[in-house]
């Protein structure tokens, strides 16, 4: 088989890591008869500053062009007063836009050889097993009227908009439940129904929509309640569904129940077309270049574009299990540093992993 990945290695970190990814895909090519064709492209603050723009109309295209999208990181100190337009976080928010990427997958496991990098207590994380169903392309990051405006009396307001459609609402709650359903058949949305109207809606066109699914259990939550239980039981979700923003903070709240951000991928699907697959941490523009960085999340995100964008769930198979090797072996970067444990850079832990999985 062959396949076009556009590699976007980005800021910081981003293009340590993405090495890794790409020894890491032409290991499993060979083994799997599977033959990739490489193209990079500028995104984030790279691109501003090769380009002026943070997403170059080239690098949609590429993407576009290509049967999957491997992304790693960006953003950075120097780029951070830019205006909005400008900032690379609008070139990542133009991405998903561009490709459609509504569904974000945002899974959080714990793996038990990384309990004791956990802030949580034994007992509470141990077999933590979520995924998050994030709306990507909609909600207060896409509503409009958006912007900073004068009011009659020549007050500046600053306006973002919360808003969801049917349609957009149904197409994320269908793959929430689709997704409960091949897992462990809770669905649990979260909204803040007892405030927001947009939310009171999301609730009851998901609760109408339950009655197709009658194999899930669906629940609902309001999100300080959810944030709250994330951190008390996490073990009572399976599948969680939410909108853009709830998405955000409660996915970075799941990931760290790991113990580390740094070990985690997310897809980002659309209708069709290729998806988004990259790690939830961002660039760490503080440890940028002096391979300290954590490859892990970067590699889990490689077997997440082969399981769901490729269709080679033996080789996702092969490479997720190559990396629990490797724990159990002992190698940890920094983040994931435990007592006892052999802390290793990320040009080390690439070389460790690739021994592992010829
Ligand atoms: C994420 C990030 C992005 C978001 C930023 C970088 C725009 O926090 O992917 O979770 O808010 O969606
Ligand atoms: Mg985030």
């Amino acid at each position: 088989m062959n396949y076009r990945i556009t590699l976007l290695p980005g800021d910081g970190i981003g293009p340590e890591i993405m090495t890794v990814a790409v020894d890491v895909l032409k290991v499993i090519g060979s083994q799997f008869n599977l033959n990739f064709e490489f193209q990079e492209a500028p995104i984030g603050g790279v691109a501003i500053d090769a380009t002026g723009e943070p997403l170059p109309k080239e690098t949609l295209e590429k993407c576009r062009n290509s049967d999957a999208v491997l992304l790693a990181a960006i953003g950075g100190y120097k780029w951070d007063n830019l205006p909005r337009h400008q900032r690379p976080e609008t070139g990542l928010l133009g991405l998903r836009a561009g490709l459609g990427l509504f569904a974000n997958l945002r899974p959080a496991k714990i793996l038990p050889q990384l309990i004791d990098a956990s802030s949580l207590k034994r007992e509470i994380v141990e077999g933590v097993d979520i995924m998050v169903v994030r709306e990507l392309t909609g909600g207060v990051y896409f509503g409009t009227p958006k912007g900073v405006f004068e009011t009659e009396t020549g007050e500046k307001r600053g306006v973002n908009t919360m808003a969801y459609t049917e349609s957009e609402i149904d197409r994320i709650a269908k793959v929430g439940f689709e997704t409960a359903q091949k897992r462990g058949g809770k669905l649990c949305s979260v909204d803040k129904a007892n405030v927001l109207e947009v939310s009171q809606f999301w609730r009851d066109r998901i609760t109408q929509m339950s009655s197709e699914y009658p194999d899930v259990e669906l629940s609902h939550l309001y999100v300080d309640n959810a944030a709250m239980q994330l951190v008390r039981w996490p073990k009572q979700f399976d599948t969680i569904v939410t909108g853009n923003l709830f998405g955000d903070i409660l996915s970075d709240a799941a990931a760290m129940l790991t113990g580390s951000i740094g070990m985690l991928p997310s897809a980002s699907l659309g209708a069709s077309g290729p998806g988004v697959f990259e790690p939830v941490h961002g660039s760490a523009p503080d440890i940028a270049g002096q391979d300290k960085a954590n490859p892990l999340a970067q590699v889990l995100s490689v077997a997440m574009m082969l399981r769901y964008a490729l269709e080679q769930p033996a080789a996702a198979d092969k490479i997720e299990q190559a990396v629990l090797q490797v724990l159990d072996l002992g190698y940890r970067t920094g983040d994931i540093m435990s007592e006892g444990m052999k802390q290793v850079g990320c040009k080390e832990m690439a070389e460790v992993l690739l021994k592992v999985l010829s």
